[in-house]
Order: C-alpha cells, then structure tokens, then sequence
C-alpha cells in the first residue's frame, strides 16, 4: 500500500485533486493507495472552497488546518509549521503537492526537510517572471521535488533549461529526479465533470445571464490587482467596450481591491460572485470568448474550443499563444481593445495537454515507482 499525503489549499488545486483523489478511491487503486488529504484552508469561503468538495465529489479533507489569509509569510510560515506536525504524525511515503500557490511552497518545504519524496503534479511551467509568488513557488518546488508531472513539452524543455534532465531513473530522489509528461489533469476533469454538469440544473441567475451572447471574464492576479495603474487600466478598457455584454464571476480579492480603489464597471458587465466549477464550466461553454489573467482559465477556454484575451505580460501555456489560441496583451488599454475588437480568432486544431488520461498515468507512475508490500 502507497501512502500519499495530498496538500491543497487553493480554488485551482481543488479542480486538479478531484481527478486524482477520486481516482485513488475507485475500485482500481482503493486497495493500492491510501490518500490523507490536508486542506491547509488558504481558501476558506463556500464559494471558493466547499463548493468544489461538494460538487465534484472531493473527499472530505482529513484535516483543514484553516491557515486563512495573510501576507505570504505569515501564511507560508503557518501552512510550514502545521504541515511539519502532520506529516511528522502521518509518516506519509509520498507528499503530492500541486501547481504554484503558498500551499505548494510549503507542502513541498515542509516534506523535502523531512525527507520525504515530494511529486510535483503540474511540474516545469515557467513564466520567466521571478516577481510573481506563483513563479517563486513553483520554481522551488521544481527543485525539491523527486517526481515531476509535466503538462506539456514546453514544461520538460524548461526543466531541462535549468538543468533538470528529462530521465526516469528507478529509483528517482531529490537529486536525480524523475521527469515524465503527463498531460495535463485539468483537461481530465474538464472531460469528466462536462459530463457530470449535463444532468444538473442551471441556477437561476445564470440561466437568465447566459440567454445572450456575452464574453466570459476573470481577474485575480497579483502581477495585475496588486499595482493600482494595471487593475485600473484593465477595468478602463473593458468598460470601454461595451459591443457585447460581460459575465465576470469576481474573485474576493479583486472585489477587495477595487472597493478601496473606487473602481466601478459599466452596465453591461455583469459582477457576480465565483461560481462553482459546474456553473463555471457552462460559462466557458456558452461564452463567446474568454478574457482572463487566471491559469486554469486560459487552458479551460481552449478545451472548449475559445479563443482566449490574456491580461498579462507572459503566459506558462505558450503553446496556446503558439497555436493561435491565446493573445497575450498584458494590461495596455490600446492592445485590449484591439483584441476584442478583432475578436474571435481561433487558433489550430491540436492536442496539446494529453488525452485526458493523465491522473490514471500519474497514479500508475507513482505506484510503479514507490510501491512496496503489505
Ligand atoms: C492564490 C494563488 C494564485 C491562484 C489563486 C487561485 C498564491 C500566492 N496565489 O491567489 O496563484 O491563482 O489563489 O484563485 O498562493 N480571499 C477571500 N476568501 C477566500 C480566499 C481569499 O476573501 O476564500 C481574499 C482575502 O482577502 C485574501 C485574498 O483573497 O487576502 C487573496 O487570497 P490568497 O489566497 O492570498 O491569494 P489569491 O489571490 O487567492
Ligand atoms: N473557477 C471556478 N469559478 C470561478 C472562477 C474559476 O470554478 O468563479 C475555476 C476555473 O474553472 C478553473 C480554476 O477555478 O478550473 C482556476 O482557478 P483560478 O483562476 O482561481 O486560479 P489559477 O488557475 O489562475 O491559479
């Protein structure tokens, strides 16, 4: 039996964890695996958290250790001490950490000083700005990781920029460490849950919303709602377009920062609270197209065929930039606007982020890898 010790904490972990701690359930692995699942609470709201449990059929965590939010050292700094305690207690064989966040950072700090191997699950993207915190997390738990999942080939080339060679030796650790492509566990749950998301009723705010065509848009990140000159040039150009209505389901943080700002959207974009990843999922289907500086999001809009507007200077999914998918336009007033208006473009036909297979690879791997008796 392989023990895991999962950590999650944030709204974006949540969707990657459904794929495989509901895997690691199922009849195929349930007698192979144990998973002890820990919430570190970095997300804490229903809508930004319980939600996700709730309908994407997430065990329950076995423990939240309810962090909260905080500056990134207090928060880090908690997650690391509680995690320590945890993991000393569990005496886990693995430690799963997923993407960027704080709650990436210090689940794999707090294993890879107490020398248990640490998988990195979303391993290698690189947005080759070391100011943001998601590139700072994600870098060092490159480097402390064992096993490395990578979501694409530009992720494996990065890693072998610094250094990080694309091997699988048997018997991997710290410092030879195994590196496999695995597709990408988002579009697995993108697959599954549209599936799921068919048999459920629509809400009533979203139904009404949806009956127009409109454009779907997300805003949250650091590198845009911490400098006031970006956020305040974002929400000015697309109050400046008003050619089709806007559904914008607003992160806390945003809602937060526009408040102190006094910044306020026009009519026709609609401001609604997060949504569930079921109501998120029929956004992105029913949406002409997305506007977003979210990760996840820039993905989910190609697995729905859209064409995506990116609100940053960079992406990690560069492929879709490649492919014709994505436009990058950081957040300059001219080249946001010149991208709606131009828009739609959609990019090629191709598959970018595996075949929607890539939890049952990454659990088969590490099963294969770390396995033992008993
Ligand atoms: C975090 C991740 C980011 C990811 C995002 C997903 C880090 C450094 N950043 O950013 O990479 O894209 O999650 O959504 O880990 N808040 C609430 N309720 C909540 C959660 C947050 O009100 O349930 C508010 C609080 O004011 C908090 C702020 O949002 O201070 C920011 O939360 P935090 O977890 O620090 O960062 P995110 O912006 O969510
Ligand atoms: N998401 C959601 N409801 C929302 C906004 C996002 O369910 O109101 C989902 C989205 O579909 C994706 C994930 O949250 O699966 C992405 O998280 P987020 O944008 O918060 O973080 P990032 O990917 O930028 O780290």
């Amino acid at each position: 039996m392989l023990s895991i010790l999962t950590v999650i904490g944030a709204r974006p972990q949540f969707v990657k964890a459904a794929v495989i701690s509901r895997l690691i359930r199922s009849s195929s692995y349930q007698w192979k695996v144990h998973e002890y699942l820990v919430h570190t609470g970095q997300h804490y709201d229903d809508n930004m958290s319980a939600v996700f449990f709730r309908e994407m059929e997430i065990p329950e965590p076995d423990i939240n250790l309810q962090i909260g939010s905080g500056t990134h050292g207090v928060m880090t700094g908690a997650m690391l001490t509680e995690l320590e305690r945890v993991m000393i207690e569990q005496k886990p064989d693995v430690v799963l950490v997923y993407g960027d966040t704080n709650s990436t950072l210090a689940g794999a700090l707090a294993a890879s000083k107490l020398h248990i191997p640490v998988i990195h699950v979303e391993a290698g993207l690189r947005s080759f700005m070391m100011a943001m915190p998601e590139e700072q997390n994600r870098i060092i738990a490159d480097r402390l990781s064992t096993v490395l999942f990578c979501p694409t080939v530009a992720a494996i080339r990065n890693l072998e920029h610094e250094g990080i060679p694309n091997a699988q030796p048997t018997s991997p650790s710290a410092d030879q460490k195994a590196v496999f492509l695995s597709g990408d566990v988002m579009l697995d749950a993108s697959l599954y849950y549209r599936q799921q998301q068919k048999a459920m009723p629509l809400s009533a705010t979203l139904a009404s919303l949806i009956e127009r065509p409109f454009y779907l848009v997300t805003l949250h990140r650091a590198e845009n709602t911490d400098d006031p000159m970006r956020v305040a040039t974002i929400v000015k150009a697309l109050n400046e377009f008003d050619a089709i209505p806007v559904i914008l389901p607003l992160h806390p943080r945003t809602r937060k920062i526009l408040a102190q700002q006094g910044l306020e959207f026009a009519a026709h974009i609609h401001v609604i609270d997060p949504v569930g990843y079921f109501d998120m999922l029929v956004l992105e289907d029913r949406c002409q197209f997305v506007v977003t500086d979210s990760g996840g999001v820039q993905k989910e809009a190609y697995f729905f065929d859209k064409p995506c507007i990116t609100l940053r200077d960079s992406t990690e999914w560069i492929e879709l930039v490649q492919h014709g998918w994505n436009t990058l336009v950081g957040a300059n007033t001219e080249k946001i606007l010149a991208a709606l208006q131009s828009m739609p473009r959609y990019g090629e036909s191709v598959q970018l982020y595996g075949d929607g297979h890539a939890g049952e690879f990454i659990v088969q791997t590490l099963l294969d890898i770390f396995a033992k008796e008993g």
